[in-house]
């Protein structure tokens, strides 16, 4: 019988991150300042992030060390599972293999709290009392919420207006683990008055509420910022999936043709593909990586390789990335995590460079995919995972079709447990495939600066 869950041991958890800078065949393009429009240096970021951050986001470092107390608390729910989708192949009728790395196991429910544990811990040496940030579809603050209360910090959350009333248990789920949630666009910072101002229904965004969490930081001397995804050192933290993957892949005997992840703003494909790009990039290996994103915020495969803003008041530096413009609003679908209108650079990068291909995915076909996933594997997937299953389908689908053995890995993000209303919605067919906004994206992208 083949083997349905390949399982590493405590002792095998990685005792390094891996940063795929160094492996680039092009240098990064630098962060630049608004104003001058030149490259900025570390101390800018020294407001509102802890050195030790800054120190990676800028590290040419293959390999940077995972404090002990880090890997210490990773071992609550790390090494996860690389679980062989047996029942799917077969329900495909694919000569496909297909395997999917389970980070649903973690206490709130995905790849989430790799990065904030260790953003936790190092605000934690920095002696830094408060964090400020935002979330999406709320698992992102549910594992900095829970990742905070670890170390004794407070949290501050500023949750997207449509998550908020979409996902209330993830508020409660937050609270439970200690943190403030409010509601944003709010009336409790600048950036969220000015955009009540214009839009009094303003379903917010993760543009917004990256505005908000930032000017918190910003106007506290106790507090930092922190985020959930798109820069280098939360792409970083996450390849702790994809160097586990890779021994897993190991003890199976198989190599992944391609691998596979959805993309907000890049985290859990990055952490995931990185350590198998790095096999292309220095050893020549043939792997794939596709990258998955929504229709209704397509970000790769519609927006432009520009620098631009990485939240919607303008008070990120300008990051070199694929953008649909800082103040596009996409509409509230529920993959509330992907509403994102950057990726990270390394990303885009990569992106850019052909080394990443990408694919986006209307809402109700990546629904589909996950009820057939929940039918076979009997996980339920989050809405933003989905977008991931839905590609491994239409590859396996591919494969049966050419006759061909494929061996196709995904990153399993996160579970749907509290994304019950969403399977409703599309149970009872009141799930809306909305259009490339295409007018809406042209008038944000005007207002990109010029650089
Ligand atoms: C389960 C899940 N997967 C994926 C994402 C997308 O984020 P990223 O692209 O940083 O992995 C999110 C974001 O909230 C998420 O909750």
């Amino acid at each position: 019988m083949a083997p349905r869950k390949i399982l590493l041991q405590e002792r095998d958890l990685p005792t390094h991150w891996y940063n795929i800078t160094p492996d680039l065949p092009r240098p990064l393009d630098p962060p630049l300042n608004p104003a001058t429009k030149q490259p900025i240096g570390p101390e800018a970021l020294a407001p509102i992030f802890p050195m030790e951050l800054i120190k990676q986001e800028v590290s040419a470092e293959r390999l940077i060390e995972i404090p002990d107390e880090v890997r210490e608390k990773y071992l609550l729910y790390r090494p996860t599972p690389l679980q062989r989708a047996l029942a799917l192949e077969k329900a495909l009728d694919t000569p496909a293999h297909i395997y999917y790395k389970n980070e649903s196991v973690s206490p709130p429910g995905s790849h989430k709290p790799n990065t904030a544990i260790a953003q936790a811990y190092y605000n934690k040496m920095q002696g830094v009392k408060r964090i400020a940030t935002e979330t999406g579809a709320g698992q992102w603050g549910s594992a900095l919420a829970m990742a905070c209360n670890m170390f004794g910090l407070e949290c501050t959350v500023y949750m997207v207006k449509v998550s908020y009333h979409q996902k209330p248990y993830r508020r409660s789920l937050m609270e439970i683990w200690g943190a403030k949630v409010f509601s944003s666009p709010t009336d409790l910072t600048n950036a969220g008055r000015a955009v009540l101002k214009e839009h009094p229904d303003s379903l917010g965004s993760l543009g917004i509420a990256i505005s908000e969490a930032i000017e918190d930081a910003a106007t506290h001397d106790d507090t930092k910022y922190s985020l959930g995804s798109v820069l280098n050192h939360v792409l970083l933290h996450q390849t702790i999936v994809g160097q586990e993957t890779k021994k897993q892949m190991e003890m199976a005997g198989e190599y992944p043709d391609v691998v596979i992840g959805c993309v907000g703003g890049g985290s859990n494909f990055g952490g995931f593909s990185f350590p198998f790009i790095a096999d292309r990039l220095t050893k020549g290996a043939k792997v794939r990586a596709v990258a998955v994103e929504p229709e209704a915020c397509p970000t790769l495969t519609k927006g432009k390789y520009i620098y631009d803003f990485g939240d919607t008041a303008q008070q990120t530096p300008l990051l070199k990335m694929y953008t649909l413009g800082h103040d596009f609003v996409p509409p509230g679908i529920h993959a509330g995590g992907l509403r994102y209108h950057g990726d990270a650079p390394l990303l885009c990068s990569l992106y850019d460079q052909g080394i990443v291909e990408a694919v986006a995915c209307h809402q109700n076909p990546v629904f589909e995919a996950a009820m057939l996933f929940a039918r076979t594997e009997g996980i339920i997937p989050a809405p933003e995972t989905a977008h991931a299953i839905r590609v491994v389908v239409d590859e396996a689908l591919e494969a049966k079709k050419a006759g061909e053995k494929r061996v196709i890995a995904f990153n399993f993000s996160g579970h749907g447990h509290f994304d019950l209303a969403a399977y409703d919605a599309y149970l009872a067919g009141q799930l809306e495939d909305y259009e490339y906004p295409k007018e809406e994206i042209e008038r944000s992208l005007a207002k990109v600066p010029k650089v």
